[in-house]
This record gives structure tokens, sequence and C-alpha cells, in this order.
């Protein structure tokens, strides 16, 4: 029988509010939205199956607060025609985990939109066929952001997640790299404009006192000028600056931050470590760790609430996973541990564990992130016949 430690198990704090355990299901994109972006029975039934995983936070996977602008061609899409959809969702999630803490995570896809619409870029050069988007342009999203939060909490999420990393909008914001000369880039100041405007306007339109307020960032993105170096031109890790972007999430008051590295598609090992290369792992205990330090420091030094902190990519670890949880929570590196992979291959990881049952354990052979690449629907194609169907479909996949 497995055993889960008893640091896993217990209720944690989680902004203002109280999570049942530590397991904390990471967004994963499905890609079966219909109609324009609403939430389809697949992905209502998918959101019900993580219910029952008991988990005690999960975030709702990438939705987007535009229509023209997305990485996936049935991409959910959180603007106020999908209201019902995401109810639905929200009522099957909660009606199977009423305890647990439901995010939903809002984006802007920028250089990596696809899929029939057109990728944006914040700065020269961008990649091939996109646009520049003008200042007007960068306002309009900001206020979108503001919206599709008021959007998620009427559907019933208990708070919403910033994507500010794997290499979009809220990622290429933040870069050195992005050179803008209108207020939106050149100084550390005007990159991190977008946070500082947008999460307190955020706060300011939620109607629940509680409503989470948080952000998913890539430390280190490992692109020339990316997240996670010194200047526009350099490609070696240097960590400062992005401290410097942490100390300001605790300064805006945000109630978590969800460590992540690396850009899907592009140092795609590093988000996510595959069997050949597995000991990226390591490096994101140490991202949690630095980003947990300077979040002590910074409460100690305001005298507030302390974010918590989420730690990134546990599925290669299948079983050995929850003793390095554990041991990390246990030291102060992290308050969370964040599985992706896992909570496809078993949707229910959590409460099978802590009944004692051993769950589906990721193998990590990177079918879902093969079938989100070709634009299908994505999940687990090594357990679920569905998936597995689908990646057999796809010649060349
Ligand atoms: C198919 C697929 C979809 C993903 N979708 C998202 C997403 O919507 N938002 C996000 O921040 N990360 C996304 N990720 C990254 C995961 O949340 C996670 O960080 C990554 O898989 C590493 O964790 P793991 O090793 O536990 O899988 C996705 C990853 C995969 C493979």
């Amino acid at each position: 029988m497995i055993e889960v430690p008893a640091i896993l198990r217990g209720p944690a704090p989680f902004g203002a509010r109280t999570a049942p355990n530590r397991f904390f299901a990471q967004p994963m994109e499905g890609n079966d939205g219909e109609n324009g972006g609403c939430p389809s029975d697949r992905t209502v039934a998918r959101y019900a199956a993580l219910g029952r995983g008991l988990w005690g936070v999960a975030v709702v996977e990438a939705s987007s607060v535009v229509s023209d602008c997305l990485a996936r061609v049935n991409q959910l899409i959180l603007e106020g025609r999908n209201l019902d959809g995401f109810k639905r969702l929200v009522g099957a999630y909660k009606e199977a985990n009423p305890d647990g803490i439901l995010l939903f995570q809002i984006t802007h896809s920028g250089r990596k939109g696809l899929g029939g619409t057109v990728p944006t870029t914040l700065y020269e050069p961008g990649p091939a066929g996109a646009r520049l988007l003008d200042t007007a342009e960068i306002d309009d999203i900001r206020r979108r952001f503001v919206a599709a939060a008021r959007i998620a909490e009427q559907a019933g999420a208990d708070g919403i997640d910033f994507k500010m990393c794997h290499g979009y909008f809220g990622a290429e914001m933040l870069r050195p790299a992005n050179n803008r000369a209108d207020g939106w880039g050149g100084s550390f100041g005007n990159r991190t404009r977008f946070l500082r405007e947008t999460v307190p306007e955020v706060r300011a339109a939620a109607a629940r006192a509680d409503f989470l307020v948080g952000a998913r960032i890539s430390m280190y993105e490992g692109i020339r000028g990316g997240c996670g170096t010194a200047t526009a031109d350099e490609l070696v890790e240097d960590l400062t600056e992005m401290g410097r972007v942490v100390e300001l999430m605790a300064s805006l008051g945000m109630d978590y931050v969800n460590v992540s590295a690396g850009i899907p598609g592009e140092t795609s090992e590093i988000t996510r470590p595959v069997p050949q290369g597995r000991w990226f792992y390591l490096q994101h205990i140490r991202y949690s760790k630095l980003v947990s330090e300077l979040l002590g420091a910074a409460s100690k030094t305001s005298g507030r609430r302390k974010p918590a902190v989420i730690q990134s990519a546990f599925s290669i670890l299948k079983a050995d996973a929850l003793e390095l949880a554990a041991d990390c929570v246990g030291r102060g590196y992290s308050d969370f541990a964040g599985f992706g992979r896992q909570e496809f291959a078993d949707p229910e990881t959590p409460a099978k564990l802590l009944r004692g049952e051993e769950p589906r354990w990721c193998v990590c052979c990177s079918g879902c992130t093969k079938l989100m690449v070709s634009q299908v629907n994505d999940g687990c194609s090594f357990y679920n016949e569905y998936y597995k169907k689908l990646l057999t479909a796809k010649p060349g996949v």
C-alpha cells in the first residue's frame, strides 16, 4: 500500500483560503472547446474527472482573453458569451470536489498564436508572420484580462492565474529583450507595468474579497534575452531580475507564485523533463527554493502573508514524487506539489493516493504533447483509448 507523507495530506493556507491538501493540478490544455471556445461536453467531463481527484488546488487550462490570437484551434476562450459553458465546467468540478480550490489560467497567446489566427509580437524580431502589437492594442488586451477575471469569478472560479510563463504574451512582456519604446518595454518598470496595473484592477473588480490572484512565471526560459537572463542579448541564466519580479508580485499582494521554467516547443524539456533528460526537475527545486526565500524575506519586511509557492514538473518522478515533494515542503522550498502530465494519466491521482491506492503513473511518453502540437484533442494517449486512437490516426505525429 502506498503511503502519502503527512505533510502533503494535510490542509495548507492558500491566500485567504485553505486548500484541503498540497496536491496541485497544473493547467493542462485539452484543446477540446467548441463553438468559439466554449467548454464542450468533453471538456466538462475532463474537469468532472479532475474533481473526483480531490486535488487541493486545480487550475483550468490556459483560456484566452481574446479570440483572434489562439495557440490551439479549440482553445477555451474566456468571453462573456461562453459564461454558461464555464459555469457548467465549474459546477461539474465542484460537485465532485466542493472543498478544493479552482483557479482559471488566463492568457493571450502572443507569439504562440496558431491555428488559423495570427501570432502577435511585442518587439522585433518576432516569429514569421507575427504582427507587431501597437500601444492601443496592448491597452485593450490588458482590459480583456480584467474582464476575463470577472467572467471567471462569475463562472464560480475561486481565483485566476495570470499566464506570465512559457513564452506567451505575459512572458514576452517581462523579457529583457522587450525593447518597446511606448511605455510597455525597455526599463524593468515598463516591462512589469502589465502586472503592476492589471493586478490591482482585477482585485478592485472582484466581488469576493477572498478572490485569489496569482501568476505562473518561467524563472528561466533558456533563450537569448528571455526571462531569467540579465540583458537583451544574453543567454546565460541570471535570476536577479526574475527575483525582482517575484518581489513585485509579493508587494502587489498576489496570493501565490506558480514557479515554472522554459518554453514548450522551444526549450520544452526545461518545462517538462522527459525520460532521456529527467534531471531538469532538479532545476525546478532550485527555482522554487529561491522564490520561496525571496517571498519569505518580503513578507518579513512587509508583515504581509507570504504568497504560496507551487513547484512544477513532478510527473517524471512517478511515485518518488511524493517523497521529494514532502521534503521540499518540509524544507520550506515550496508549499504545493504541481503535477501536469500526471493529471492527464490519472486525473484521480490524489484521491487514489489518499486511499492508499496506486494511480496510473505517467510514463512521460510525450503523447499528449504530440497531440497538442498536431492541434487535435489532447489527453493521455498511453492509458486512454480515445487519445491513443487519435495519436495513431495522425501520421507523422
Ligand atoms: C499537453 C500539455 C498541455 C499543457 N498546458 C498548459 C497550460 O495550459 N498552461 C500552462 O501553464 N502549462 C501547461 N503545460 C505545462 C504543464 O502545466 C506542466 O508545467 C508541465 O507539463 C511540467 O509538469 P509535469 O512534469 O508534471 O508534467 C502543458 C503541458 C502539456 C504536456
